[in-house]
């Protein structure tokens, strides 16, 4: 709401008049007092005249600050204001065009609430020491539009699945058992017992299924990566679903369905963040409008041979290199499904029509920012499963409560996970995946 007020004496009498940096520069406000308040992002002198870029959580303002129309001590409070220093302004709108944004703040009033000590991020400064800073780092106008895009991306997906029926279940996070392998759990001491931090939601959703039908979760997953890339973190947030009734092919419409939703909230209410990010507006738009094309493992082979040269065993996972080779051939995110079932987790089922292959897919993005959905549909082979989980080392009765579920009017299901961190990522356009996230948690970091 804009309330527009004609002289200074009426803004004095009342506390709630601030209007927010992107009012003005909405609103024709020129010529009217007003107040703002916010953190010093610049600040330089000359003489008898400060002049104060002002932030706010919607935008920058230039103020200029003239010690003839504002008090004496004012004055001497705005020269000596530092950098994140916060403060309140009063004063009269004009318009500039010398002014980033055209417009500014001809200030009457200058009321500080904290002078700010010298700010320890300056210019220039080298990854590690802005992430060993990254409580204030995240003031940054950088990471204010990731965390933007990434609050409008968190928002699309509560909307998307809520829309269309589905059910928000909470699980777990303390787990008895891995589910996508043993290998990068993280182990934690629960009372003098140990247990694990969820490496997905899964398969407590396969319980909730047989109730609720169709149900999401966005929720902190956890895995105990060994490698550094851009594309990993320890602690991440992973937006899953599952569905009764539902086969592989009709979640991967969802899933297709889900991500050109998002892209077009991010193209509705972010245009300004994408801008500063970056990031090719009209691109994301021709995206949202595309067709996503479905391919199998063995076809992604063979276009990486034909195309790349790539000589690839067949068998194997792809690996970043040929995630990002393959995509070289596309403009949108691409599915692949029918993995070798050999290096699928062991509730992947076998394809009939395709054997030694899963009824599984990947989404992978393109720009080389690899897989950023995940999913299957789920065995109803109670033996099957308890053999796979054998061969890989793990101990049956851990499981017994899930293999209940098999037994109790089992019906196929079908779901997938999307990595929060991973798409922002790829919308934002950002070199690594730790700025995705407010504060990273990495193999190397877990501070502040
Ligand atoms: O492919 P993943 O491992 O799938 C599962 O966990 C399934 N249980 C999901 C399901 O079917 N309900 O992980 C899903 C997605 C990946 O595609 C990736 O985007 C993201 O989670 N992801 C990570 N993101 C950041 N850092 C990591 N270490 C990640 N591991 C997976
Ligand atoms: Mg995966």
């Amino acid at each position: 709401m804009l309330i527009i007020y004609l002289g200074k004496s009426e803004i004095l009498m009342s506390q709630k008049l601030f209007i927010t940096i992107e009012e003005i520069f909405r609103t024709s406000i020129t010529n009217n007092t007003i107040k703002v308040r916010g953190w010093i992002y610049r600040t330089r002198s000359s003489g008898n005249i400060v002049f104060i870029m002002l932030r706010d959580s919607t935008g920058y303002l230039q103020a200029t600050i003239k010690k003839d129309n504002i008090g004496e001590k004012e004055f001497k409070d705005a020269k000596k204001s530092l950098v994140e220093s916060s403060v309140e302004l009063e004063g009269v709108i004009k318009e500039d065009k010398r002014a980033p944004g055209g417009y500014e703040l001809q200030t009457l009033g200058f009321k500080i609430i904290q002078f700010a000590e010298p700010f320890p991020i300056v210019e220039d400064q080298s990854p590690e020491f802005l992430l060993d800073k990254r409580h204030l780092w995240i003031r940054s106008q950088k990471l204010t539009s990731i965390m933007k895009i990434r609050s409008t991306v968190v928002g699309a997906i509560h909307n998307f699945f809520r829309e269309r029926g589905f059910f928000e279940f909470d699980a777990p996070i303390l787990q008895p058992t891995q589910t996508e392998g043993g290998s990068t759990l993280f182990e934690v001491k629960y009372y003098n017992k140990k247990t694990f931090l969820a490496q997905t939601w899964q398969l407590y959703a396969e319980a909730a299924i047989f109730s609720l039908e169709k149900i999401y979760n966005m929720g902190p997953t956890f895995r105990a990566e060994k490698s550094k890339t851009s594309r990993h973190l320890s602690e991440f947030w992973m937006a899953e679903m599952e569905v009764a009734w539902m086969d592989l092919n009709e979640v991967i419409n969802i899933a297709k369905d889900e991500i050109k939703y998002i892209l077009v909230d991010v193209l509705k209410n972010n245009k300004k963040d994408l801008e500063i990010l970056n990031q090719d507006y009209n691109k994301l738009k021709k995206i949202s409008n595309s067709k996503f094309p479905t391919i199998t493992y063995s076809e992604a082979i063979e276009i990486l041979k034909k195309k790349e040269n790539m000589i690839i065993d067949w068998g194997k996972d792809l690996r970043t290199i040929e995630e990002d080779k393959l995509l070289k051939q596309f403009d949108t995110p691409i599915v692949v499904t029918n993995y070798p079932i050999e290096i699928m987790a062991f509730y992947k089922p076998e394809d009939p029509k395709y054997p030694k292959t899963a009824l599984c897919f990947d989404m992978i993005a393109p720009d080389g920012y690899g897989e950023i959905i995940g999913g299957s549909q789920r065995s109803t082979d109670a033996d099957n499963m308890k053999k796979r989980l054998m061969d890989s080392g793990e101990k049956i009765e851990n499981y017994e409560w899930y293999f209940d579920l098999r037994k109790y009017g089992s019906v196929p299901h079908s779901g997938y996970g999307l990595g929060v961190e991973r798409l922002v990522s790829w919308i934002c356009n950002l070199d690594n995946i730790k700025d995705a996230i407010p504060f990273p948690r990495t193999m190397l970091r877990f501070k502040p």
